[in-house]
């Protein structure tokens, strides 16, 4: 059966890609960020997953305002990169598991969540920056994703307590997929941010450090949050938070912090956390 090893929660601000791109990890400015990673790639390198199931939002490579889908889910075998404007290298594709992915689709739709399926979906910045913080050097990714991507672009935008239920299904799907994959869960974009407006350079440390605090403990605290009071609190674009609860609700054994790096200064907020998941079951037997 399909194992749940953990997830991973990481900024994907573009000018990451072109750090990456410019071997500026080792930069003072830019290694206090990059170096959050090393736990991440140690605990990669132990739990060996087959694959990663990505929440995080399109910035319109596949999706536009005139059609975005509130939850889109891919089912391919294959996840192209595109020139997104940024001034960053177009990323290799991707390999997805569209038969996982199908898996994935249909626990979805039973569970009443009324999702686009993707055959041909492009990725963005928020797939591919995370991948390459994860799995650095530019080699061919070693996982297969299945890309979850949540509408945090275009109000009317789902609910806290909706992608934490979208997680939660996703979980339980997982576990209860035949093959024996390692699966590992990633949520990306945030958090506090505002790019534009008379808030335009917002960040709530403060929240922040609260809304990772109750990712790991107690996420259903975040539902109570309306949309409005996410702006308030994180910025326009902090709802980016979304694609965490998703991630988060997707751990559904007992959750654990093994890392957690939180660093301001490359023009948003740069957070990054890794969670252990150890299955109910597996934590009887021990
Ligand atoms: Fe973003």
């Amino acid at each position: 059966m399909a194992r749940i090893v953990g997830g991973v929660g990481t900024t994907h601000v573009p000018s990451i890609g072109k750090a990456i791109a410019e071997h500026k990890d080792k930069d003072p400015y830019w290694s206090p960020f990059f170096d959050g990673f090393h736990a991440v790639h140690q605990w990669l390198g132990r739990v060996k997953p087959d694959v990663a199931v990505v929440f995080y939002n399109d910035h319109g490579l596949n999706f536009f305002l005139d059609k975005l889908p509130t939850f889109a889910v891919g089912a391919a075998n294959e996840y192209r990169n595109e020139d997104e404007g940024w001034g960053i290298p177009v990323s290799k594709a991707l390999a997805g598991d569209a038969a996982f992915s199908w898996h994935l689709i249909n626990a979805l739709v039973a569970d009443e969540f009324d999702i686009t399926m993707c055959q041909d979906m492009l990725v963005d910045h928020a797939v591919t920056i995370p991948m390459a913080l994860m799995w650095p050097g530019g080699g061919s990714c070693p996982v297969k994703i299945v890309p979850i991507s949540i509408n945090t672009v275009q109000h009317l935008l789902p609910s806290v307590s909706r992608c934490l239920k979208l997680g939660r299904s996703i979980g339980h799907a997982i576990e209860s997929y035949e093959q024996d994959l390692r699966v590992m869960i990633v949520g990306t974009g945030g958090l506090s941010h505002q790019l534009d407006g008379e808030r335009a350079g917002f960040i709530n440390k403060e929240f922040d450090q609260l809304c990772m605090d109750k990712i790991v403990n107690d996420p259903d605290a975040l539902t109570r949050y309306t949309i409005s009071q996410l702006v308030e609190q994180a910025g326009a674009q902090g709802v980016e938070l979304l694609n965490w609860v998703a991630m988060r609700g997707a751990l559904t054994g007992r959750v654990s912090e093994l890392h957690r790096n939180y660093h301001i200064p490359i023009s948003n907020t740069a957070a990054t956390m890794l969670l252990d998941n150890q299955a109910v079951a597996q934590r009887q037997a021990a």
